[in-house]
Formats: structure tokens, sequence, C-alpha cells
């Protein structure tokens, strides 16, 4: 059987990264576009060169012309800009709105039977306006943002309990900016809830808010180190996490900027929710029980992600 095609639309640091790790795990063949020349030949070339020693067998090619990426049965989108120290992911908006345009109308054309993940910033708005371009089935356009959220999460909780973080399990849901809702009751280390962990005095309350906190600037702390750009290892590896999922069907339980149309008092809205990923793409929204608390936090998320939305509209009338 032939390999699977992966498509990586911007080839800039999350997009090489993504090439590299696809490679290594012989998700399939990688194919690199980008529209500045030579940066995404460079790197395929340089990946490729890498698999003797690494040993893993895959064709990787770089390009500017979308009609390479023909056929890709997963596209994963990182065209854009990053934001600089002191932006927020919203102040790129009105500069990504133009490349998801551009994205959506390339994918339409050429690969419009792809599962696509979408990474680029702001992310729900992002997500959603690149389903509207493509024109493809809300079920296999998804976002990238609550597993590398819930990995921050968790990353966090296994420093501070000293434990391997194969045994923590966090959930973050809401939109991917400062009023993600990162669910404490719903995250575990060894399967006992967090709050449990407080009542048994493994950590304070006060300790649990800080990471919490800390979660939800995960993206901000690593622009201040890194000054020039980005996150981009964390991001990469999370969305190869889905990309895997349904490539191999393995129907893992993740939470994704998905379209949501019934749960949560939604209808019809990209946000944050657990989701299930197979083969039909996203097969199901897990429509979990929230607190008060949780649905006010979830609300205030939702009123952040709908608000981007209306400004996508406002800069281009042409979406819905
Ligand atoms: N089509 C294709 N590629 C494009 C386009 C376009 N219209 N516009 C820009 N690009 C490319 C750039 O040439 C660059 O190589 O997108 C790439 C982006 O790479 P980086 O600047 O290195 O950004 P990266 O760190 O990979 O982040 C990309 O993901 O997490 C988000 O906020 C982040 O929106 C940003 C995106």
């Amino acid at each position: 059987m032939a390999r699977p095609k992966i498509a990586l639309i911007g080839a800039g640091q999350i997009g090489g990264t993504l090439a590299h790790l696809a490679a290594i795990k012989e998700l399939g063949d990688v194919i690199l576009f980008d529209i500045s020349e030579g940066t995404p030949q460079g790197k395929a070339l340089d990946i490729a060169q890498s698999g003797p020693s690494e040993g893993f067998d895959a064709i990787l090619k770089g390009t500017n012309d979308y009609a390479d990426i023909a056929g890709a049965d997963v596209c994963i989108v990182t065209a854009g800009v990053p934001r600089k120290p002191g932006m927020s992911r919203d102040d790129l908006l009105g500069i990504n709105l133009k490349v998801m345009k551009s994205v959506g109308e390339g994918i339409a054309k050429h690969a419009p039977d792809a599962f696509v993940i979408c990474i680029t910033n702001p992310l729900d708005a992002m997500v959603w306006a690149l389903q509207q371009f493509s024109g493809l089935p809300a079920h296999k356009v998804v976002g990238m943002a609550g597993v590398l959220d819930s990995a921050r999460f968790r990353h966090f909780l296994s420093v501070e309990f000293g434990v391997s973080m194969k045994d923590v399990t966090a959930f973050v849901l809401g939109g991917h900016g400062d009023t993600m809702v990162p669910l404490a009751r719903y995250s575990t280390v060894g399967g006992i809830p967090l709050p449990d962990l407080v009542e048994m005095g493994w950590t304070s309350q006060e300790t649990l808010d800080g990471i919490i906190q800390r979660t939800r600037d995960g993206g901000a702390e690593i622009v201040g180190l890194l000054k020039t750009g980005s996150a981009f290892y964390a991001p990469a590896t999370s969305a190869i996490e889905m990309a895997e999922s349904y490539l191999k069907d393995q129907k893992r339980v993740l939470p994704c900027a998905a379209y949501v149309e019934g749960a949560f008092g939604l209808d019809g809205l990209y946000v944050g929710v657990p989701t299930v990923i197979g083969a039909g793409g996203i097969e199901k929204v897990i429509g979990i029980k929230l607190s008060a608390d949780e649905q006010a936090m979830f609300d205030k998320s939702v009123d952040a992600v709908k608000g981007l939305v209306a400004a996508c509209k406002t800069i281009d009338p042409s979406l819905v």
C-alpha cells in the first residue's frame, strides 16, 4: 500500500519540526509548501539527509506550487506570522486571515479529501475561516490547541508532583487564548482528580492556581524568552499526535478546536472541546457536564472566540 501523503502548508519553525517528526515516525511522505522560495526545498533536503542516520523511509519534497499537495491525506497549516513579545495571538488576525483565504483555496482545489489541522493563530478564528474558505466538511477541518494547552498543563503538574507525565492527564477547554479553561476536576495524577490531591495535602490550592495561570500564559512565556517568534516543538508534536490518530484510526480522545453544534449549548462555533479523532475525522464531540463555575469560564471563552469571528467577518465580508 502506498504511504500516506502529508502536506505541510507553511515551512517555518513549526512546519520544519512537523516534517521532521512525521518522517521520524514514518507517518507518510511529506510535502513542505511555502511561499518563501528555497525554504521548503532546503528544509526537505536537510530532513531527508537525516534519514540514513535515523533509519526512516519517507520521501520529502519542498515546493512553492500548490499542485504538489494533490491528493494529500492530511494537511497541517502553519502558514502565516507568529507573534512577537508584547503581542497577543489576536493581534495576528488581520494578516493571518488573508493567508487562510489563499491556503483554503489551495486545499479546496488540490486536496479536498484531506483531514486538515490548523495551527495558525488566533487559532479558533483561523480554523473557522479556513473551513469557510476551503468549503471542506467541518468534521475534516480542526484546530490544534487543546492538545498543546493540556500538554503544558501536564508538564507543569508532573514537575510539581515529581511523577511521570505519563501518569498525569489534563483537560483544557475553550478558546486558545487568555480565556482558556484548564479543568482541575477532570485532570488527574494516576487517576486521582486534582481537587482530591489538594485535599490529601499533596499540593496546595495556591500552587495549583499558579500552575493553571502558567498554563494559560504558556505561549506568552515562551514568546517572551525566544523574542523572535513563538513556540514550535510542542505545537508540532501536538499536531502530529492528532494526525497520527486520524491516519491510524486510533480514535484518541483529544481536546481540539472542533466545530460544535448542539453540545455545550453552542449552535455552530469552533472552540476547544474534547473529541474523538479517527479515520472519519472528528468522529465525536464529547459534551461533558460542567459545573456552574466552569460553565461561566467556558461561556467567557466562547464570547472571546465569537468576538474574533465577528472581527473576521468585518475584515472579509465574503465570510458569513
Ligand atoms: N502561504 C504559505 N506560507 C506562508 C504564507 C502563505 N500565504 N504566508 C506566510 N507563509 C509562511 C512563511 O513564509 C513562514 O515560512 O508561513 C511560515 C510561518 O513560519 P514561522 O514564521 O516560522 O512561524 P511558526 O513559528 O511556524 O508559526 C506559524 O503557527 O502557532 C502559530 O502563532 C503561530 O500563526 C503562527 C503559526
